[in-house]
């Protein structure tokens, strides 16, 4: 099976390149210099790969770039989404689209697969509205995920261990997690199985921010005073979900349980 895998060159990208590389299959991972969605020829630069399956993780990520250029994020997260689901439907093969727990407003977690999206940022609303376009192709899934963390590129767990003392956190928020490592092998499961619909997918429990701080520096074996900031204290103008925190339950009573973040995040520090 030959998997393209549209956001290839990103965080989560590069892992799922190498977790599938290691079960066999042929990836063909692609960033936006090979396959750029604010282009008009995205259906036939697709086609001429010949894939029979599609992973979609490509997006403007940046929240708050999202908030300052709502055209932009719009163009590559919607309708950038848009033109991969038309081509998909097309040429008939299924499609995994990653989108985010920022399609919730934070106010009544847990979020099921079922509960209602409200987005509170541009960065959600032009995820969810990529969801759309996922739902009308056949055989797809989407799946949601939140805080990744993981080998391939800058993360939130790599900015604790490398700040300055006293390190910033808005500590209020809460979510779970997810190691892009499990997350890879989530994705392998749900591949192999011929899943389809809305999935979450998350290491459990949900934490707030300055609890995984404190973690993170617990498992690091580091000690570094932290201050606790607000959103306004920064140049972050998107409004991000107060508790977005992800039920995982459709997931696991497929696949088993999902481990939990403290374990990975010792995986990941001391490998
Ligand atoms: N990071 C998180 O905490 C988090 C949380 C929840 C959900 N998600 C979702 O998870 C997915 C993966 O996130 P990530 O952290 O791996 O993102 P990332 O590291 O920011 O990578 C983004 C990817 O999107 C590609 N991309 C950006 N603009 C593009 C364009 N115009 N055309 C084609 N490709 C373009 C980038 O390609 P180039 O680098 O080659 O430009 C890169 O491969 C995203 O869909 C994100 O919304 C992430």
């Amino acid at each position: 099976m030959r998997i393209l895998i549209i956001g290839g060159t990103g965080r989560l990208g590069r892992v799922l390149t190498r977790t599938f590389a290691t079960k066999g299959y042929t990836t063909i991972p692609v960033g936006s210099k090979e396959l750029d969605l604010l282009e008009e020829n995205v259906e036939e630069r697709i086609e001429k790969y010949h894939p029979d399956y599609i992973i979609h993780s490509a997006a403007l990520s940046n929240v708050d770039e999202c908030e300052r250029n709502p055209t932009l994020a719009y163009r590559i997260n919607a309708y950038g989404t848009k033109k991969i689901a038309t081509t998909a439907s097309r040429i008939n093969i299924p499609l995994l689209y990653i989108s985010t727990d920022y399609v919730f407003d934070g106010t009544t977690p847990p979020y099921s697969e079922d509960s209602e999206p409200n987005p509170v940022s541009v960065y959600g609303a032009s995820k969810l509205l990529g969801e759309e376009y996922v739902k009308s192709v056949s055989s797809s899934v989407i799946l949601r995920v939140s805080w990744l963390f993981g080998p391939e590129g800058s993360n939130f767990v790599d900015f604790v261990i490398r700040a300055k003392e006293p390190v910033p956190v808005v500590a209020e928020q809460i979510s779970k997690p997810t190691y892009t490592i499990d997350l890879s092998y989530g994705i392998l499961n749900l591949i192999e199985s011929k899943s389809s619909g809305i999935y979450h997918f998350a290491n459990s429990p949900a934490v707030s921010r300055l609890k995984w701080t404190e973690t993170i520096l617990k498992v690091a074996k580091t000690s570094k005073e932290i201050k606790r900031i607000d959103w306004s204290n920064i140049d972050a103008p998107a409004k991000r979900p107060f508790n977005s925190a992800l039920s995982v339950s459709r997931y696991e009573n497929k696949f088993g349980k999902i481990r939990s973040w403290e374990e990975t995040l010792s995986d990941y520090i001391n490998g």
